[in-house]
């Protein structure tokens, strides 16, 4: 019998392909609908590999329901999603996809922090509804970016592609991490500072760290307070680092001066969330990472992992 590997969410075909010889593949057949709890559970049971997403619960109860299983590849860098410690202890190999996402993630955390400062979605919004009455000196003003100060939080591979993107623009580069990164400051001048004084430092804090224990809530009605009242706020990480509702407040009472915000604490956002109903957030729906070629490359590595460890070689890219 061929191992059999259950895919929590439709890929395309061609990515699929090299799988199909060597073993059973079977796929939950919707791109848009995470797959049910119940059934993943059930296909679980029985299936050498997973591929998952960061949306699907991988914990004890999955692995203990899931004897034959020896690899998860989960479609994210982050992989707060997944119980390292059961995956140890039922010795299944995790693996997930950095280095192709990094500067498709890099772009798009910059983009947003251009969009929140140069009030492009407001000002899109504001030409389609037929508002542009005349050429205004300062119509829609937004704040400067070039030789303003950013100050990255979390200076991993994204962060420091972060901070490549900033250098281009003239910007001071401040940074926060758990280890310094001699060879960042080296090549882009990045300065290693404790958080407080980021927070009181930056134009633009930007957070780009794994949800670990430390870093859930990090950011609380103090961490706002601390910031530049003309300070943007901008998260391509994950939504529980943050307490959102001291970030609500930090924007309504003018503690900062806008947000750019790719996660939330609930993902998908309920549409009446008070965080939506600001005109200084700028709000997208996890996209970072998705580009066309990024994307099919972090499926491709699932693949060429789930092979590889099904094969007894070592992945690419396995989680330490
Ligand atoms: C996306 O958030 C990822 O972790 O790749
Ligand atoms: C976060 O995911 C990072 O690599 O900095």
């Amino acid at each position: 019998m061929k191992p059999s590997i259950f895919i929590t969410r439709k890929l395309p075909d061609t990515v699929i392909e090299p799988l199909n010889s060597e073993f059973e593949v079977e796929m939950w057949d919707k791109e848009d609908v995470p797959v049910p709890r119940d059934m993943l559970l059930e296909k679980a049971n029985g299936a050498s590999a997973l591929i998952t997403m960061l949306s699907d619960k991988v914990d004890t109860e999955l692995m203990e329901q899931a004897p034959s299983l020896k690899v998860v590849a989960n479609l994210a860098v982050g992989y707060d999603n997944i119980d390292l410690e059961a995956a140890n202890q039922k010795e299944v190999v995790i693996c997930n996809t950095p280095d192709v996402l990094t500067d498709t993630t890099a772009d798009l955390t910059f983009a947003l922090l251009m969009t929140s400062a140069r009030r492009i979605v407001e000002a899109d919004r504001y030409i389609k509804e037929g508002q542009w009455k005349s050429w205004s000196p300062l119509l829609l003003a937004g704040a400067d970016i070039h030789h303003k100060t950013i100050g990255i939080v979390g200076m991993g591979s994204i962060g420091e592609a972060v901070a490549r993107r900033a250098k281009g623009f003239d910007m001071n580069i401040l940074y926060h991490n758990r280890s310094r990164k001699p060879e960042a400051e080296e090549k882009l001048g990045a300065v290693y500072v404790k958080l407080d004084e980021l927070l009181a430092q930056s134009d633009f804090v930007v957070v780009l760290a794994p949800l670990t224990e430390e870093t859930e809530g990090l950011f609380q009605k103090e961490q706002f307070k601390a910031m530049k009242k003309s300070a943007f706020f901008i998260n391509a990480a994950r939504g529980a680092i943050v307490n959102e509702e001291a970030l609500i407040e930090a924007l309504n009472t003018g503690e900062i001066a806008g947000a750019g915000l790719d996660v939330f604490v609930n993902e998908p956002i309920d549409s009446n969330h008070p965080l939506l109903s600001l005109d200084n957030v700028v709000a997208l729906p996890h996209i970072a990472s998705s580009s066309t070629e990024t994307r099919l490359a972090m499926m491709n590595l699932c693949v060429q992992n789930i092979i590889a460890v099904l094969k007894g070689d070592k992945p690419k890219t396995q989680v330490k």
